[in-house]
């Protein structure tokens, strides 16, 4: 059996407790069986490769990004027990009163680290995909009421645990804190410098490894799978695997959550990096058909409403830019619309009136007024 690390005597809590440390990636004794892993990363860029090819279907990639990211941010907190919905977040984008404040702000968090990270990966003086990066990303994750005292920003100085009410009956027992920068650096190394020309490994694969040996770390008190996940997703932007974020992974770990954290524990455990890069690769392969039966899905709706649309007497030039506005605004209200128009408020209005009348659009309070209104059937195939 091929070891993965080994255990040091770590004390926190008063308890002395046997604590996991990696060996450096990638894995060896042996190396990754390559047989193990071929056909399933076939598959997998292969899917990737046909979800680029659909992103052409809709007029604007801009929509697809949007939603794309926002379900990702979503599924990624609800993987840490978030509770909000796709709702919830489009209303708090709307400014609309949302019960669950706190979960909201929660994923709203999860947007911006991620943000972050992209514009420093896309521009030039910005910095690569780096520890500082990730402490940079976390300190927007963990930003406000929930995060405080977890370190926002910092790498842990104490010793924690997952699973189990203390450290004596934990799952699993991460690095102690003074392992944690080196075991890191290694990482980054790993990242950016094929360790053995000899063996060089597919990105999805190199990916696989990085988000397991990044979990097993542990570096933070919280928000660890969070920005885990936000790895991936900035891996396959360093290595050009699609040309724009369409694929997230979380919705796939999510479904198989408890497979997830098996796999991840069994590399530590048996040795077994195989099942957990296969795991993974399916999983990419899963997520990218998923996201290319979705944008097939919302394109045919959106082009089927605007064939209505076009074909209404009474819509205009309002109702026509107001439609095209609905995939990065589905729910709005009349001055929201108005702004966005740049318009007077009857303008918009009426342009509101064409869009409800076609059933496009649908009021949600049934008030006089501050009338919301939704784009139900588009929000409802996201949440798909
Ligand atoms: N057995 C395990 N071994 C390694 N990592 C694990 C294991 N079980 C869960 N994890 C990882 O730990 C994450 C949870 O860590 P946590 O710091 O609470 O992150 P967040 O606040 O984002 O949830 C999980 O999403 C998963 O990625
Ligand atoms: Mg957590």
């Amino acid at each position: 059996m091929r070891s993965t690390g080994s255990y040091v005597t770590s004390s926190t809590l008063g308890e002395s407790v046997q604590a996991f440390v990696p060996h450096a990636l990638p894995p060896r004794g042996p190396e990754l069986a390559t047989e193990s892993f071929a056909a399933l990363n076939h598959a997998a860029e292969l899917a990737l490769a046909r979800l680029s090819g659909v992103a052409g279907l809709v007029p604007s990639v801009d929509w697809l990004l949007y939603s794309a990211i926002r379900k990702e941010a979503l599924l990624t907190s609800q993987i840490e027990g978030t509770q909000a919905t796709l709702t919830d977040l489009f209303d708090g984008e709307a400014g609309f009163a949302v019960s669950n404040t706190e979960d909201v702000e929660e994923v709203t968090n999860y947007l911006r680290a991620f943000k972050l990270v992209q514009e420093n990966l896309r521009s030039p003086g910005g910095l690569p995909i780096s520890v500082r990066l990730l402490c940079e990303a976390h300190r927007l994750l963990l930003d406000g009421a929930r995060g405080a005292g977890k370190q926002p920003g910092e790498l842990r100085r104490s010793q924690n645990w997952i699973g189990g009410t203390r450290p004596g009956t934990a799952a699993f027992v991460p690095p102690p804190p003074e392992h944690v920068a080196g075991l890191l650096a290694d990482l980054e190394r790993f990242v950016h410098h094929e360790p053995s020309p000899q063996s060089v490994l597919p990105a999805l694969v190199k990916i696989a490894l990085v988000h397991a040996q990044f979990e097993t770390i542990h570096p933070f008190l919280d928000g660890n799978g969070r920005i885990g996940r936000l790895l991936i997703a900035a891996l396959l932007e360093h290595w050009a695997l699609l040309p724009e974020p369409l694929m997230y992974v979380s919705g796939y770990l999510k479904q198989h959550q408890s497979e997830y954290y098996r796999r991840l524990s069994a590399v530590r455990e048996g040795g077994d990096w195989e099942g957990w890069v296969a795991f993974f690769l399916a999983g990419v392969e899963a997520a990218a058909t998923q996201a290319e039966r979705g944008i097939v899905g919302i394109a045919s709706l959106v082009a089927a409403d605007r064939r209505r649309l076009l074909a209404s007497p009474k819509a205009g030039p309002a109702s026509y830019r107001l439609f095209e506005m609905l995939p990065m605004m589905p729910r709005f209200t009349v001055e929201r619309a108005r702004q966005s128009l740049d318009t007077s408020f009857p303008t918009a209005n009426a342009a509101v009136q064409v869009l409800e009348g076609l059933g496009i659009v649908a009021e949600l309070t049934g008030q006089k007024k501050n009338r919301s209104y939704s784009y139900q059937r588009y929000i409802e195939l996201l949440a798909l």
